[in-house]
């Protein structure tokens, strides 16, 4: 199955996507992800993109697009993926779309996860994420049972840069230019799904669920 999940910052691509890896065990590509490793790393990608992401700015689509031709041509995508932050723009979508055709491949679906961006404003200013196994917490819908600390593994807890308020909301104004268009763009090629992303994480899973079975 190959499958992208849309949606604004914060409508919980990341939270149904590590759902949909382990349901159909195949893997979430999030160039978000892999872009916070590179900076950890600092690699080069990494100091190409750190400016733009702590801003709430996109990434150039070059540096993306790069690295999703190449991740996607790895061995552990050959029974599909799940896409977690890309595309994000239109010359994006055009790119995968000439990737997979000269692959031999087309897409499955396109999940368009819907929110309001007061939602996710309050979702994304009240996240924390664990520095050792990547586990998100939320202050309010799931805190860990120690502040600061993992369940899961123990790990030391963190918020990300661009999860203030001013980032979130720049972010969210350059999803509304950028990303949005492309839900016209798949909905003019006849394979977008929109899932209300309002509910329980549980809730909204099923719904992705049956769009994509
Ligand atoms: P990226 O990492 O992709 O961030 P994003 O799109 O802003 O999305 P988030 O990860 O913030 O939210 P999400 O939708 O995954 O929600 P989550 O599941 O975490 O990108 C970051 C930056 O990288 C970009 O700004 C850009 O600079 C760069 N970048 C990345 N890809 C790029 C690209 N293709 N091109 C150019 N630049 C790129 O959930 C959020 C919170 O809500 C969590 O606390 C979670 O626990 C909670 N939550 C989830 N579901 C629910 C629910 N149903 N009810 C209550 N709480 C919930």
């Amino acid at each position: 199955m190959r499958l992208i999940l849309l949606g604004p910052p914060g409508a919980g691509k990341g939270t149904q996507a590590k759902m949909l890896k382990d349901k159909f065990g195949i893997p979430q590509i999030s160039t978000g992800d892999i872009l916070r490793k590179a900076i950890r790393d600092n690699t080069d990608l990494g100091f190409k993109a750190r400016t733009f992401m702590d801003g709430g700015q996109l990434v150039p689509d070059d540096l993306v697009i790069r690295l999703i031709r190449e991740r996607i041509r790895q061995d552990d995508c050959q029974k599909g993926f799940i896409l977690d932050g890309f595309p994000r723009t239109i010359p994006q979508a055009e790119k995968l779309s000439e990737t997979l055709g000269e692959m031999g491949l087309t897409l499955d679906a396109v999940v368009d996860l819907e929110i309001e961006p007061e939602e996710v404003t309050e979702r994304l200013a009240g996240r924390s994420n664990c520095s050792q196994c990547g586990t998100m917490y939320h202050e309010v819908s799931r805190p860990p049972n120690r502040p600061g600390v993992c369940d899961l593994c123990g790990g030391e807890l963190y918020k990300r840069e661009d999860d203030n308020r001013e980032t979130i909301h720049k972010r969210l104004d350059v999803y509304a230019k950028e990303t949005a268009p492309l839900k016209e763009y798949y909905g003019s090629q006849g394979n977008l799904k929109a899932v209300k992303a309002k509910g329980t994480v549980e809730e909204i899973f099923m719904q992705v669920c049956s769009m994509v079975s």
